[in-house]
């Protein structure tokens, strides 16, 4: 495909946020989480710690485990519903949700907010019920899936194959939304026929509730303002060299992913 590009460093260089002396909470970006539950409250911990990493100026929770969530994130605004959160500038939904109708309400909120929103994990399982998918498709602002294989398969009704690239694509082009297709090579691909490889990943992140913590990065450079394509890629990249970083302290959890984006993303903060 000739659209098909690797991601490089200077990529992420030029398409860094850069906030200048004057940026405050707002310029920086608001970001919603509505991720975990009661029974799943490492998830909301790990998404909004993903969230934090990245250009943040506020993180604003919105689910069921405020106390773990404050508890490890005091600067964090928790709030129980999304309905009740306020002015969010992306969201990010899904990881440890569960996929009741209580979830299913806390993700119809979600798409109906007029903001980028990351739908990852238990949310697109909710999305393979018909109702939900009509919404994406006729919803106006940006729309970044983060499956992994068999998030992908549930959603497309078949696995990704050997050609991940074509696989994206065409996912991205049925649901009319960016898909960042994870796994050992991850790939991104766009409604309008982008794709790109990411080429930082590693065996390091094969390990329970990374991909908690990238879908909440990725939600923090959406409110960032970066545009969907740029934000996926960009979160992907960092994602990797942060499970690098963090393997250099010995076998890694996805706490110290988030905990590795701090030194990752060192060089690029302005
Ligand atoms: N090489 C490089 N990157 C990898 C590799 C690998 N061998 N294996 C996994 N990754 C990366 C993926 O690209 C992705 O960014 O690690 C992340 C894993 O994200 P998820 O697949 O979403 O896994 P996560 O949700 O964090 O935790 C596993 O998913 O399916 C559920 O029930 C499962 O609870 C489990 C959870
Ligand atoms: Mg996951």
């Amino acid at each position: 495909s000739p659209a098909l590009r690797v991601t490089e460093w200077s990529d992420i260089v030029e398409w860094w946020p850069r906030l200048g002396p004057a940026s405050e909470k707002y310029s920086r970006g608001v970001v919603g989480v509505a991720t975990g539950s009661a029974t799943y409250p490492g998830a909301a911990v790990l998404s909004v710690g993903g969230a934090l990493a990245g250009p943040t100026g506020m993180v604003r929770y919105a689910g069921g485990a405020r106390a773990e969530v404050l508890h490890q994130h005091p600067s964090v605004i928790a709030t129980g519903r999304v309905a009740d959160a306020g002015r969010v500038q992306a969201w990010v939904c899904g990881s440890g949700l569960g996929t009741g109708e209580d979830a299913a309400g806390e993700l119809r909120a979600v798409l109906a907010a007029p903001v980028p929103v990351v739908l990852d994990a238990d949310a697109l399982t909710l999305l393979v019920d018909g109702s939900l998918a009509d919404r994406l498709r006729n919803r106006d602002a940006p729309i970044v899936v983060t499956p992994h294989d068999r998030e992908f398969t549930r959603l497309c009704g078949e696995e990704p194959g050997a050609d991940r690239v074509s696989a994206a694509l065409r996912l991205a082009a049925w649901m009319n939304a960016t898909v960042l297709l994870k796994g050992d090579r991850t790939v991104i691909g766009t409604p309008d026929g982008r794709a790109y490889v990411n080429p930082t990943g590693t065996s390091a992140l094969a390990t329970g509730g990374t991909g908690d913590v990238l879908a909440g990065l990725l939600g923090s450079l959406l409110a960032a303002g970066l545009a969907p394509e740029r934000a996926a890629v960009t979160a992907a990249y960092l994602h990797g060299l942060a499970g690098r970083e963090a393997a250099r302290g010995g076998p890694v959890t996805a706490s110290d992913v988030a905990a590795a984006l701090r030194p990752v993303l060192a060089p690029l903060v302005d």
